[in-house]
């Protein structure tokens, strides 16, 4: 039982900083950013992507060993709502991701402040938004799936 216990605190300290780093990408990203909110949000990018990678270890734990058998979940239109729901977060969180690595570093490493484009600014700040929105549906389909065998 303690393997169970440890492995869900782990689920849901992966699943509460990445929605806090998403919070901080929310709250720091914006037009007139300064080099050191651009490196806040460089860091909860990084944040965000171990505690989400975290999330998923966990959850395939749960399914396989520490769940109730993975049956269970294998057969739960509500898991498969709530992977689809996961999925679409990590799809909207690509174009965030790869413009803070393949462009801001550089820029952020010379302490300068990084370029974005008007067009690249509304599709970060949209995937960001789009992300928090639907990461917020989540725990809602897995405290159903937890309980309703669909
Ligand atoms: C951002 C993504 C995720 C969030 C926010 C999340 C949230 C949660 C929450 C709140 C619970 C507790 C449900 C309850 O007992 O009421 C839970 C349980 C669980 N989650 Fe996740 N989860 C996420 C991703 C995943 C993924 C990717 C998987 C599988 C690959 C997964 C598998 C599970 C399992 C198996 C349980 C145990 C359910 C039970 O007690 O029967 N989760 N999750």
């Amino acid at each position: 039982m303690w393997n169970s216990a440890i492995v869900a605190y782990f689920h849901y300290l992966g699943l509460m900083l990445s929605f806090g780093a998403l919070i901080v990408e929310f709250l720091y990203f914006k037009k007139d950013i300064t080099v050191k909110e651009a490196k806040i949000v460089g860091i909860a990018d990084g944040v965000y992507g171990i505690a989400i990678t975290t999330v998923l270890i966990t959850g395939i734990l749960r399914v396989m060993y520490f769940g109730k058998g993975a049956e269970y979940y294998l057969n739960n239109n509500f898991f498969w709502i709530k992977i689809a729901l996961f999925i679409v977060v990590g799809l909207l969180s690509l174009y965030p991701t790869i413009t803070f690595i393949l462009w801001w570093v550089k820029d952020l490493f010379k302490d300068q402040v990084p370029t974005i484009k008007p067009n690249q600014f509304n599709i970060i700040s949209w995937s960001i938004k789009g992300e928090l929105i639907v990461f917020s549906l989540i725990p809602l389909m897995a405290a159903i799936m937890a309980r309703i065998s669909s």
